[in-house]
């Protein structure tokens, strides 16, 4: 096979096969097929689409480009939780220690920034030490030990996700169901958990902008799973605005931790109950005796027993140093904190989230090209909600920033973020559906 034909025959909009998508995965696994052609092949991907049958192969094929753990013999039931990408989405970090706290274990594979979207690994490395790159014997270790464990793509655990991603990242060719669905679902099958819990965005801070094409990827995803036996549930969530307050890695870290002391943005907290109920799900509807599901998810005790979880795995194998945690002051600070105030009063109408999600990536919090460094300490605060009330002077954004010029370049886009109306505005919801397969 070549990897100019693969190509073609996708820019020319045919299905490809099962062989010669798995020898094309193979070729960027080990190297074989350059990134100029990678790059390419996923460009025609994005215009064209997949059939459903080449998006499943895509994901066994990006699974199978590692291992596939097997938790059996470590934890009766694991759960794991991913996210379609949003805008100061933190949830990971405070929704982890919850469910580690009432009994589920959590084995999770995590990604990097995307696009406009942050990423679980770049918040986490916010913590100095912090190894996101864990081996099969390191991840199941740290699981067994800890009942927690969070990593990303490594040579072992879905390669082919890991170069895919940095590569979709710097070509604007993240927005793509098929290349979507295949991402998150080819991590969460390496990662072995028994039940798969969804987060899919809708909104301007999502690569799904209507809820139809979230619940469409949703509804790809959850068929993913349940061929490859696992217990699946899929939430709809809103991300038209930031999710929580702070927008960028060492902002949300210290912001999870806020929330995980009884404290934080309204919103975040609000939406715990929910979605304990979705994590608590599949391990309800396990065969297995003893498998974990606790009813102490329900009605929302998960989030009155925040206190008793720990902080995602920062220390243990992972290797943070977890006084970063215990003392938040000690995360990475930007030199520079100015506030945007109101010009006038009025109701926030709007809070787009993806230009939030671009200010801070502009600040230097996401990447511009494949391997750029990041800058954690940099970032956004949003002060205010869709319905909220302001008078002409309140903050509505605090940048956090370690360059004039790319704080220049992020204030106008924030201030062109953000709409005011003269009549109340009715805040958005947080959900719009759940779907399982368990
Ligand atoms: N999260 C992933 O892991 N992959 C994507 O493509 C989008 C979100």
């Amino acid at each position: 096979m070549h990897a100019t034909d693969v190509i073609a025959r996708k820019r020319d909009g045919e299905t490809l096969t099962t062989d010669e998508i798995m020898w094309f995965i193979e070729g960027v696994t080990n190297g074989a097929i350059p990134d100029y052609q990678v790059a390419a092949w996923l460009m025609a991907v994005c215009i064209r689409g997949c059939r459903t049958g080449e998006t499943v192969d895509l994901a066994m094929a990006m699974a199978h480009s590692g291992e596939i753990l097997d938790l059996s013999g470590v934890v009766d039931f694991a759960v794991d939780k991913h996210s379609s990408g949003g805008v100061g989405d933190k949830t990971t970090l405070v929704v982890l220690p919850l469910v580690v706290a009432c009994g589920v274990p959590v084995g999770k594979m995590s990604g990097r920034g995307l696009g406009f979207s942050g990423g679980t690994l770049d918040k986490m490395e916010s913590i100095a030490g912090y190894r996101s790159d864990l081996s099969t014997e390191a991840f199941l270790s740290q699981l067994k030990t800890h009942g927690i464990v969070l990593s990303g793509q490594s040579a072992d655990l879905a390669p082919a996700d890991g170069m895919l991603y940095a590569l979709r990242d710097v070509t604007s060719t993240v927005r793509s169901t098929p290349l979507i669905a295949s991402s998150i679902m080819s991590k969460k099958l390496a990662a072995g958990a028994n039940g798969i819990v969804l987060d899919v965005k809708a909104g301007t801070g999502a690569f799904m902008g209507e809820v139809s094409a979230a619940r469409t990827l949703a509804e790809l995803m959850i068929g993913i799973g349940r061929d490859a036996g696992r217990k699946m549930v899929a939430l709809i969530s809103d991300m038209n605005q930031p999710l929580g307050a702070a927008v960028g890695n060492a902002l949300e870290v210290r912001e999870a931790i806020d929330v995980l002391r009884g404290g934080g943005p309204a919103d975040l907290r609000d939406a715990l109950p929910h979605r304990g109920r979705a994590h608590a799900a599949p391990g309800r509807h396990s065969e297995r005796p003893g498998a974990a599901g606790p009813d102490a998810h329900d009605g929302g005790e998960a989030a009155e027993r925040r206190g008793a979880g720990a902080f995602p795995p920062a220390g243990g194998t992972s290797g943070g140093d977890v006084r970063m945690v215990d003392d938040p002051d000690r995360l990475p600070q930007a030199t520079i904190v100015e506030t945007i105030a109101a010009p006038a009063r009025g109701y926030v109408k709007r809070v787009e989230a993806r230009a939030v999600g671009i200010a801070s990536k502009v600040l230097g919090a996401g990447r511009e090209k494949k391997g750029d460094p990041i800058d954690h300490a940099v970032g956004v605060v949003a002060h205010c909600k869709v319905g909220d009330a302001v008078a002409a002077g309140d903050p509505l954004f605090t940048v956090h920033a370690n360059d004039a010029a790319r704080l220049d370049e992020a204030k106008s886009r924030l201030s062109r973020a953000i709409t005011l109306s003269e009549a109340p505005v009715a805040p958005l919801p947080l959900f719009y559906d759940m779907l399982e397969a368990i």
